[in-house]
């Protein structure tokens, strides 16, 4: 059974990590590159409030909202660390956990919402079929673990209009 609800990431702290390990060892544009050890990513996830995905009540995705903080954008959130298990992906997951940051936005007034995705990665195609929107290509955005520059797409979605 899939369950996704709001955690604070201290009381998963040692799951978390696994998660945030598993997908860079899995080559995904996250932020961070493999090795990856477990205290670095213990404090990356250290003091949030993210969604959590639970299979049979173990956590094997999360997904997270920044909230702009700027006085001119109170509707805007950018979604972030849309992971899923290697183990557990392709069951729909990844889609429950991107419906369920939607729904979370609109409770907290935020009604535009903004990403990143590395260019040719699964998760492209995932955010068009969901309805988002391609704003453009930055080239040479990030660098992959064996040291070359990857292409990174913006989207955006707009869940309302004010
Ligand atoms: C992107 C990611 C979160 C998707 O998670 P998931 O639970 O496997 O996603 P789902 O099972 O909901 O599948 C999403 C879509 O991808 C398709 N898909 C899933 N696995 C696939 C595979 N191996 N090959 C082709 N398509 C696949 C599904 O058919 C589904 O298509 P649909 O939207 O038309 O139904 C997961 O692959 C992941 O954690 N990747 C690494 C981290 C990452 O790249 N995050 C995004 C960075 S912004």
């Amino acid at each position: 059974m899939l369950e996704i609800r709001r955690i604070s990431t201290g009381d998963h702290l040692d799951d978390l990590a696994r998660l945030l390990i598993d997908a860079a060892e899995s080559g995904a544009s996250i932020g961070f590159l493999p090795p990856l050890s477990h205290e670095v990513a213990v404090d990356f996830w250290r003091g949030r409030e993210i969604l959590g995905a639970f299979l049979d009540g173990r956590l094997v995705g999360s997904v997270q909202l920044e909230l702009a903080w700027k006085p001119n954008a109170p509707h805007r959130a950018e979604v972030q660390k849309l992971l899923v298990l290697r183990s557990a992906r392709g069951q729909g997951i990844g889609r429950a956990l991107m419906n369920a940051v939607e729904d979370w936005a609109l409770e907290l007034g935020r009604t535009l919402l903004v990403l990143d995705t590395k260019r040719g990665d699964l998760a492209e195609s995932m955010y068009r079929r969901l309805g988002w929107t391609e704003a453009g290509v930055i080239p040479r955005f990030c660098r992959s673990a064996a040291g070359e520059f990857e292409d990174t797409v913006v989207f955006y979605k707009e869940l309302a209009r004010a």
